[in-house]
């Protein structure tokens, strides 16, 4: 669905999910000082493209419409400028400040009036995701009307990350965040799938030893209620997060040697747009024109062969 240039695939109209999207992306970045010193981490660029294009492609594969971006009341404006109102990607695009991070949870009671009783995904800003699964498990997940769809992938540092634990016979046993000894090499990347329930759930929760709303805490909630579901992403599928000068750097290496070799764009929004039908040719044309005498336009100019 992602990889064949020209190859135009419209979101059906079941494929056009109800549910809800949130973008994380606050944080002050202090592990990418200097960088991120007057810049949100998630404006930097991973190669071509600022971060949060990679992460908003993720829901726009998830067939979300409605997306809230969340950010430090200061960054915001930088993130309005760079992405308006979603119109010219098909999307509705709205803000919210995140004056204080009180961890990953509290997205949803900064979303709760975005919400409006929605179901929600919510993806974090640092994260990126690649390969074709992405868009069929991402649109599966997004159909489920009850209960939490999240994932699992190995890792080699576990410890950085939530970890969850399976029993032989696959059922989830275990969710712990960054533990010092993880019981397993499957870690939880950031991109999470709840029903409608998802406001009341986070407003339960208490906050950890280190004062945040904890996204694995919510996610224990449904796995105690039985209605976690943990999807596996497996080989052929790319998730790297990008927190760190050297995790930044393998993302940027990561695009920029598959997009050379294959000659398509990762994240390219535009072309996500149009190939899902969400804008029509004209439209696109309008997008050609803002970035004349660029690659990135060039690009897009191939889209219309
Ligand atoms: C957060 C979550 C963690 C998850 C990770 C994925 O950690 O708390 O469970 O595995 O994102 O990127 P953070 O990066 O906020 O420390």
């Amino acid at each position: 669905m992602t990889s064949i240039k020209n190859h135009r695939h419209h979101l059906s109209t079941e494929e056009q999910s109800l549910r809800k999207g949130i973008i994380l992306a606050g944080g002050r970045g202090s592990r990418l000082f200097p960088m991120t010193h007057v810049v949100s981490k998630q404006l930097i660029p991973i190669y071509d493209k600022p971060m949060v294009y990679y992460p908003l492609s993720v829901l726009m594969f998830a067939g979300i419409r409605e997306i809230l971006v969340i950010a430090t009341p200061q960054d915001l404006p930088n993130f309005k400028a760079l992405l308006g109102d979603g119109s010219q990607w098909g999307l509705e695009i709205s803000y919210a400040p995140q004056p204080k991070p009180e961890g990953v949870a509290q997205a949803f009671l900064i979303a709760e009036e975005f919400l409006a009783g929605s179901p929600a995904c919510l993806v974090l800003g640092d994260n990126l995701f690649h390969g074709r699964a992405i868009g069929t498990k991402f649109l599966k997940a997004s159909r489920e009307v009850e209960g939490a769809t999240i994932f699992g992938y190995t890792a080699q540092n576990p410890q950085d990350y939530g970890v969850v634990e399976f029993d032989e016979d696959g059922r989830v046993i275990s969710l712990e965040e960054k533990p010092a000894k993880p019981k397993s090499k499957y870690v939880v990347p950031g991109i999470y799938f709840y029903d409608a329930e998802v406001v009341e759930m986070v407003k339960k929760l208490e906050p950890s030893h280190r004062g945040e709303l904890e996204i694995t805490d919510l996610n224990r909630v449904y796995l105690e209620k039985g209605t976690l579901r943990v999807d596996l992403l497996g080989r052929g599928t790319t998730w790297l997060d990008t927190g760190t000068p050297d995790s930044l750097a393998d993302a940027t290496q990561f695009v920029q040697v598959l997009q050379k070799r294959q000659g398509l764009k990762i994240a390219c929004l535009e072309e996500i747009a149009y190939i899902q039908g969400r804008i029509d040719r004209s439209q696109l044309e309008v997008q050609i024109e803002k970035y004349q005498n660029t690659e990135y336009g060039e690009y897009l100019e191939t889209l219309l062969e």
